[in-house]
């Protein structure tokens, strides 16, 4: 969204502006994300996170974690490795049916999916769709399996294929016994688990999107078959209301249930939390009645019994309802709903305005003159010696005062703390709103109450 204001500070006029190349463009200039192996020339669809980014993306995770595991009584963390005994993706059906159907086109040599060539473009100029032209020339669809292969072991041999996991999920499934035996848990509970996972994507794009290494937050919840239904629609309304908490605009969220013909191999029933990115309303996250497929094919396959005995000796395989997102999608949601363009007193402003909570800087401390003579630098340090020991602040004293608020303001940073020639009479500082640019005076030793306060209060756009 894009907001106009007069001199007097007063929204005059607002249009839509978002577009996936101003988010590309300020991810890559202010440092959040930058397109893997670059100076090779890349590799399709993988990112690398900058400074900015693996802040955002930590506090994401942390939240996640927060909500799932120190806020909760009945969730436990696993963390489980990354390649696993092939037998697992035998069991799990991700061999067999862990595929999306691939058509090559003999014309450009691109290949598509089967199923969304509507949605594609050929490499050709004007680009078509496939199959759009009799010079487009579709092989039949042949199932292509979206797992990594790798080997374990010195040699290459026959038996020693194993694969990048492609969901974290399974890991959670195969330590069930584990958990219930150590951690002393009876359904309904939960095992939490964030990591990468690995797909070999035949159309990965739109940035953050649909990437071939993401990282994962999964959250496996074991409960009674017949309290199945019930904790589904409790898992999707917690996590719908978790995005709300994290500052994403209601009107850009929306649940949307898959019809039979959509759901996943394992699936019961599933509802996907979609965000309206610029690509269109598209899947968030996945919150899935997983039923008890997986611990049914792992006790069969393995013949370990991956049940829950009661004390009173009755015996059930427990149904699993399943939250199931990427931390990389996350990010680009909030990227989205956080970017803005404004016009203030004539001058064009970027600011991101992210909710304090995921916002990769907390505070800015910026002297308003950095010579060490004017006296401003050794206040400004000293504060900002005395917040970094609470709160992820940055110092910046290079360049003008109004490109270091536009620096920060590009990266989302909530407040600037600016030390003046005032400071050095009585001792106060200003405090500078990033988005509705209001400024105040505060004494400098109260800055760190202030702080503290203002990332515990309520916030809203
Ligand atoms: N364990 C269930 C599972 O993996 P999924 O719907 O395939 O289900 C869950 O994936 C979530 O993982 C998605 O909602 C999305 O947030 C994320 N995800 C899946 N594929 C992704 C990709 N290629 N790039 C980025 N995120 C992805």
């Amino acid at each position: 969204m894009a907001v106009k204001r007069d001199p007097d500070n007063v929204e005059v006029m607002s249009t839509d502006v978002v577009t996936m190349d101003k988010i590309v463009s300020l991810s890559r200039r202010r440092g959040f994300v930058f397109p893997s192996s670059e100076i090779y020339g890349g590799l399709g669809s993988t990112y690398d996170y900058g400074h900015y980014g693996v802040l955002t993306k930590n506090n994401i995770r942390s939240r996640w974690f927060d909500s799932m595991v120190q806020e909760r009584d009945d969730i436990v963390a696993l963390d489980s490795a990354v390649i696993l005994n092939p037998l697992v993706w035998q069991a799990s059906g991700h061999v067999e049916g862990f595929t999306d159907p691939l058509v090559d086109c003999r014309t450009c040599k691109l290949r598509f999916r089967a199923d969304r060539l509507e949605d594609s473009h050929c490499g050709r100029k004007p680009s078509k769709k496939p199959g759009e032209t009799p010079d487009c020339d579709l092989t039949e669809p042949r199932q292509f399996n979206l797992m990594f292969e790798t080997s374990v072991g010195a040699l290459a041999a026959e038996g020693s294929k194993a694969y990048l996991r492609p969901e974290t999920a399974q890991g959670i499934f195969i330590n069930f016994k584990n958990v219930l035996q150590l951690a002393r848990r009876r359904p309904p509970f939960g095992i939490a688990q964030v990591g990468e996972s690995f797909r070999n994507e035949i159309t990965p794009g739109n940035f953050l999107f649909r990437l071939r290494e993401f990282e994962q937050m999964e959250m496996e919840f074991f409960v009674p078959p017949d309290d199945a239904e019930q904790w589904h629609t409790y898992w999707i309304e917690a996590r719908l209301a978790w995005y709300h908490g994290l500052g994403l605009r209601e009107t850009n969220l929306r649940v949307r249930e898959h019809g039979p013909d959509e759901r996943s191999h394992y699936s019961l029933a599933t509802s996907d939390i979609e965000y309206l990115y610029p690509i269109g309303w598209s899947e968030l996250e996945g919150v899935a009645n997983r039923g008890d497929y997986d611990l049914r094919q792992h006790t069969e396959a393995s013949g370990t019994k991956l049940e829950y005995v009661d004390p009173d000796g009755s015996r059930y395989t427990p149904f699993v309802i399943e939250p199931a997102v990427s931390i990389d999608r996350i990010l680009l949601a909030l990227l989205v709903d956080a970017y803005d363009e404004e016009v203030v007193e004539e001058r064009e402003r970027t600011v991101l305005r992210f909710h304090p909570v995921v916002a990769p800087v907390k505070a800015a401390i910026l002297p308003l003159i950095s010579k060490e003579q004017a006296g401003m630098v050794e206040p400004a340090r000293k504060l900002y010696e005395e917040l970094r020991r609470h709160h992820l602040v940055e110092y910046d004293d290079a360049g003008n005062i109004g490109r270091r608020y536009r620096r920060q303001d590009e990266i989302g940073t909530p407040w600037a703390f600016t030390i003046d020639d005032v400071t050095l009479e009585d001792g106060t500082v200003t405090v500078r709103d990033r988005d509705s640019l209001a400024q105040e005076r505060l004494p400098l030793e109260g800055v760190r109450a202030w702080l503290d306060d203002a990332l515990e209060r309520p916030w809203s756009r």
